[in-house]
């Protein structure tokens, strides 16, 4: 893969080095752009050596202007990553300037852009980063998050630039996910006219008018494929808990709260549907008696117990109705992925499970994911990549499982 890698005025320039390490290891053709400022920071010799390509860094040289104009250069990358993006650069791409080789070759493609900023806490911070990160990806930029500790300027919080071998993944599942899935396309005959009814996002339990117990579930996972199978023709109900996400008007959405709404949602709607995914985080208890009025603190007390009832199992539930629809089962896990995988496809009698780890921070709000498809007699391995791309190869799963059955 051809990777353009623009690198601008930030302490952090010397580790987009390692950055290009990987990449070149990896057997990705390498070519660097330079801001003046991130010259002010390191050699482009540097960049020369490991990347084995001349480092770009002025718009008006006649030389490199007749070996390979900012037009071509632009047309030449799979993807193009910009490792320090500086706050700078983040403003000019916003107001799309082009006084700069990179700024211009930015404007002037029509590849994916991957931004990965780094700056001083404050800087990261202000109301004009922000606005101006918003915009760009409103406008289809892939922007990595900073990592937090600290800084070179000796202030601790958020706008490190995130690891190399982050960045790294990043781009390469920034490409994966749009090559298309070969297996998609035989997806819309399976799916045009089948109902899937599909929950997702956490459950919030009430302990009083202004707390309750609620889980991490973003929802994207749910959402994908509810979008996926929409696209594919599917007929798509999504029951969902409390998350921001937005869906296609296509998808009928039910909003609920608790896992009992969702219980009685899906209990109303099961009937019709050929496939069920329960998706959602759902909360295994419930508080026994919310109270009417806030819990207020009392002095003296420094115990608080809540009594909390087991909440229906929804899954399950709907696994042993007859007749059922095809039952789809998320598990979360922190170790002993399959065991426990395997274990909850039995108990539960689900046609199939997709095991996720959620260790170390993985599986739950991130925008990627890796899962493991178990049903009886079939076993899949869906590596990390976006929800997206994870939600189509699910789908197309599930359509293989269930034509081999008929
Ligand atoms: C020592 C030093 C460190 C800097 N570090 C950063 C940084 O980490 N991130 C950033 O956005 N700007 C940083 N700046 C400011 C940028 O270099 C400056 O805004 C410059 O105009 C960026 O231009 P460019 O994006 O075209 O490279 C730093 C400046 C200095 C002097």
């Amino acid at each position: 893969m051809n990777i353009l890698l623009g690198v601008t005025g930030g302490i952090a320039a010397y580790k987009s080095l390692e950055l290009v390490r990987l990449f070149v290891k990896a057997g990705h053709d390498v070519q660097v752009v330079m801001t003046s400022g991130a010259k002010e920071f390191i050699q482009p010799l540097s960049f020369q050596a490991l990347s084995g390509h001349p480092v770009r860094d002025s718009l008006f040289d006649a030389n490199q202007e007749a070996g390979m104009g900012h037009i071509e250069l632009a047309r030449w990358p799979d993807v193009i990553v910009i490792a320090p993006a500086s706050a700078e650069t983040l403003a000019k791409l916003r107001m799309g300037r082009a006084d700069d080789l990179l700024t211009t070759l930015c404007l002037a493609t029509d590849r994916p852009i991957l931004l990965a900023p780094a700056m001083n806490r404050l800087m990261w911070q202000n109301a004009a980063t922000q606005e101006n990160l918003e915009m760009l990806a409103n406008r289809g930029f892939e922007i990595m998050k900073p990592g937090s500790g600290e800084q070179a300027c000796g202030e601790v919080g958020e706008g490190r630039l995130p690891e190399p071998a982050d960045i790294f993944s990043a781009t390469e599942s920034l490409v994966a996910s749009l090559q298309p899935d070969p297996a998609w396309q035989i997806l819309p005959e399976f799916w045009k006219g089948k109902h899937l009814l599909i929950t997702a996002g956490p459950t919030f339990e009430d302990i009083d008018p202004v707390r309750f117990i609620g889980n991490k579930s973003s929802g994207k996972m749910g959402y994908a494929i509810a979008e996926a199978a929409a696209q594919a023709g599917a007929e798509v109900t999504l029951i969902t808990g409390p998350v921001a996400l937005k869906v296609s008007e296509t998808i009928r959405k039910v909003s609920v709260r608790s896992a009992q709404q969702m219980f009685e949602s899906v209990q109303e709607n099961y009937a019709s549907c050929d496939v069920f995914i329960s998706a959602a985080a759902v909360a295994d208890y419930r508080i026994s008696k919310p109270k009417l009025q806030k819990i207020k603190k009392t002095d003296g007390q420094d115990d608080l117990t809540l009594n909390l009832v087991k909440n229906p199992d929804i899954v399950k539930w709907v696994a042993e109705q007859t007749p059922k629809p095809y039952v789809v089962g998320f598990a979360a896990e922190t170790e002993k992925l399959e065991t426990y995988a395997q274990d909850k496809l039995k108990r539960k009698n689900l046609d199939m499970i997709c095991a996720n780890s959620v260790s170390g921070g993985k599986g739950f709000e991130q925008d990627d994911n890796a899962l493991l498809l178990l049903t009886e007699s079939r076993q899949k391995n869906l590596l990390r990549a976006p929800k997206t791309r994870l939600a189509k190869s699910l789908l197309v799963f599930i359509a293989e499982s269930i034509s081999e059955t008929e």
